[in-house]
């Protein structure tokens, strides 16, 4: 069982103060391995790919934790039982473009999940996104949507690919991250605060260039290998 729990980069305890605000941090020794792997500057895109797939699919799973089920019954080959069977279509919604590489994690786990795509940039001047492109699943007010970045830094963007996913009707978003930091969870907080984050850390604080510290550098970079 993945035990949630808000705990900071260095283990230091913020259960309460995260808790209140809507912010899981999943605490589990794979996750911990998994992201120590992807910070690290020697870590090559073929292992880094591979390493936020799989973290990936430890904050779905944690996400989807209290989704809506239904019962229904089940043959064996032995016997009868009651089975389980979700209620509720799910969106996948990456953020252009290292959300992608989360989206092709946790596919594996929820094959069914129709995929949107949000292309935000960054201008790097006022750190504000520009939004450029969006397709979305047309079943979107039904569907669980898990909004995916790995990186909440500003958190401008997130802000603004929420407020997308709510124009086009969604109504039950999560933001999944591999990293947060504190500036980004109150811009987000500030601007929606009924989105619940999930999240594999959180961070102290962003440079002048808007990465977060310690971080780990520029996640659409390492994922595809640019630079
Ligand atoms: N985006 C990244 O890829 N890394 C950061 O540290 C911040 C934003």
């Amino acid at each position: 069982m993945i035990r949630s729990l808000a705990v900071d980069v260095a283990g230091e305890k913020i259960t309460h103060k995260a808790a209140r605000r809507n912010v899981t941090v999943v605490q589990h020794p794979l996750v911990a391995a998994k992201l120590s792997v992807l910070r690290a500057k020697t870590t090559a895109p073929e292992e880094f790919r591979r390493n936020l797939q799989e973290i990936s699919i430890f904050l779905a799973c944690e996400a989807s934790r209290h989704w809506e089920s239904g019962t229904i019954e089940v043959q064996t080959p032995l016997a009868n039982c009651a089975g389980t069977l979700l209620q509720r279509p799910i969106a996948l919604v990456p953020i252009l473009r290292a959300g992608l590489g989360m989206a092709e994690g946790i596919q594996c786990i929820m094959p069914q999940a129709n995929v949107g795509h949000i292309g935000l940039y960054r201008d790097e001047a006022t750190l504000r996104p520009v939004s450029y492109y969006h397709r979305l699943p047309s079943n979107l007010s039904e569907a669980e949507v898990l909004l995916l970045d790995p990186m909440l830094a500003t958190g401008f963007s997130a802000c603004q690919a929420v407020t997308v996913l709510r124009a086009a009707g969604a109504q039950r978003i999560q933001l999944v991250c591999l990293i947060s930091c504190e500036p980004g969870i109150k811009q987000l907080h500030h601007a929606h605060p009924e989105v619940p984050l999930i999240t594999a850390a959180i961070d102290p604080e962003l440079d002048n260039r808007g990465y977060i510290v310690p971080g780990l550098g520029d996640a659409g970079d390492r994922y595809f290998g640019t630079d």
